[in-house]
């Protein structure tokens, strides 16, 4: 049996999606970079990274990552509204569900700030660890990336 080349052709073009339109800096408002693509790859919602990446990059078989952003950047967790600091890079390990030794994430609570050593996605949930505390936050509240706060040039 052979294949006409017109059936051929038209195979391959509906085995092809549209990529062109989901290129990787959409400026819409649902901001979403490869560093945020690759976070859902690895069980984690895009809202743990604030929108404005410059630039990322993994190592797939060790999964010791950086996120560049465009400088110091806060902003406001949800559900409890508390005030994140992200510095201009972040460090850490990501592996499916679970990101360790974590640098550059900040949270003020109780009247100091706190680093986020860990975060532990089971998909419905994630378990930020802080010091020796962990807190248990549902996953939904982290479906967008949030927006850093006027002033990212501020000097600090
Ligand atoms: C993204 O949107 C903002 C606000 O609408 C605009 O100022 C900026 O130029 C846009 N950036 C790109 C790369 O389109
Ligand atoms: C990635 O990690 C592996 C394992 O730790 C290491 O052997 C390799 O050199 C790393 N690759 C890069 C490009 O750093």
């Amino acid at each position: 049996m052979r294949t006409s080349l017109p059936v051929l052709l038209l195979s391959v073009l509906l085995l092809v999606p549209p990529s062109s339109q989901s290129s990787d800096l959409t400026n819409t408002t649902r901001p979403v970079s490869r560093a945020h693509a690759e976070l859902t790859t690895y069980g984690f919602p895009i809202g743990l990274l604030p929108a404005a990446v410059r630039a990322y990059s993994i190592n797939a078989t060790s999964g010791d990552f950086y996120v560049d952003l465009h400088g110091p950047c806060r902003l406001t967790l949800p559900p409890d509204n508390y005030l994140a600091a992200y510095s201009e890079k972040i460090t850490g390990r990501i592996v499916r569900g679970r990101i360790a030794g974590l640098e550059g994430i900040r949270v003020r609570a109780l009247f100091r700030w706190w680093s986020i050593t860990g975060i532990k996605s089971s998909g419905e949930n994630l378990v930020f660890e802080v010091g020796g505390v962990s807190a248990k936050y549902p996953s939904k509240n982290f479906d967008e990336a949030p927006v850093c706060k006027g002033g990212k040039r501020a000097s600090s």
